[in-house]
């Protein structure tokens, strides 16, 4: 299927000249490598409730719980590739002189794909964090019959170095995805459903900073209204389009 980008062309030159793109990704780029989203039908917050997993309380009540939850999800995330999506965003890299990649996805896929500097707002799922003395170890493969696993430096349970609901975003992470999201001069916004802040509020900033806003989502979000344009098709359609429109190789 050919993609129509002609509300997005008129841009290409200023963009390859220099003036800033920003994109923020979200679960439905990792989808089609296989990995589920949190919302709607198959989601991972599907017929479990995220404030029983996803939440330092969660984690305090019942911390084996918890990291089987995320022990499962480290298997699905070892064994994903990343997808068009992901290669189409890190060959644009490669034509653009002023690009700033910010996801809410903690998989590495963008890494994966050639994506020199991500901004991980929500952590790193295949890192481990101390919650005592706070080390930041890269995750081995804890057996079940062994959860949860603590530190070796002091014996503090270890979690994994995400983000949950109820804490705060990295601070120069989100400083420099601010500043990337109202310095640009256009913005991306791709398979998020745009519900979570405070990721969610910065196509919102870029827009009433003077960015042109797009939106790419089989569905419609929140965000949308405040788009100049929309493409309701698969992430991996649309940003290879654009990669190739770009001559990104
Ligand atoms: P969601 O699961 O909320 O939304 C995924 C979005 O991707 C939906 O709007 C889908 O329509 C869209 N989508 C599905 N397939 C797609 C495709 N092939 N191409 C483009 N879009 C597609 O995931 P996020 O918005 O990333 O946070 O969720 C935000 C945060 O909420 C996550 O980082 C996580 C979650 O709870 C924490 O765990 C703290």
């Amino acid at each position: 299927m050919s993609i129509d980008l002609s509300s997005l062309v008129p841009y290409f030159s200023d963009l390859r000249a220099g003036r800033p793109l920003a994109v923020l990704t979200g679960a439905g780029v990792s989808a089609e490598s296989g990995l589920p989203t949190f919302r709607g039908a198959g989601g991972l917050w599907e017929g479990q409730r995220a404030e029983d997993l996803a939440t330092p309380g969660a984690f305090a009540r019942d911390p084996v719980r918890v990291w089987r939850f995320y022990e499962w999800r480290r298997e699905k995330v070892r064994a994903a590739r990343p997808n068009d999506a992901h290669l189409a965003l890190a060959r644009l890299e490669g034509v653009l002189p002023r690009m700033t990649l910010i996801t809410q996805n903690v998989d590495g896929l963008h890494q994966a794909a050639g994506s020199r500097r991500p901004i991980e707002l929500h952590g790193n799922i295949l890192r481990d964090r101390c919650s005592g003395c706070g080390t930041v170890t890269a995750a081995a493969p804890t057996p079940f019959a062994t959860l949860p696993p603590r530190c070796s430096r002091c014996s503090e349970l270890l979690r994994p170095d995400v983000v949950w609901f109820g804490e705060v975003l990295p601070a120069a992470s989100w400083h420099e995805a601010e500043t990337a999201a109202e310095g640009s001069a256009v913005f991306l916004v791709a398979g998020t459903s745009s519900v979570v802040a405070p990721a969610s509020t910065l196509g919102l900033l870029a827009a009433r900073s003077g960015a042109h806003l797009f939106e790419i989502n089989p569905e419609a979000t929140p965000i949308a209204p405040l788009a100049e344009g929309v493409f309701r098709t698969s992430a991996s359609e649309v940003l290879s389009a654009i990669a190739t429109a770009l001559g990104a190789r």
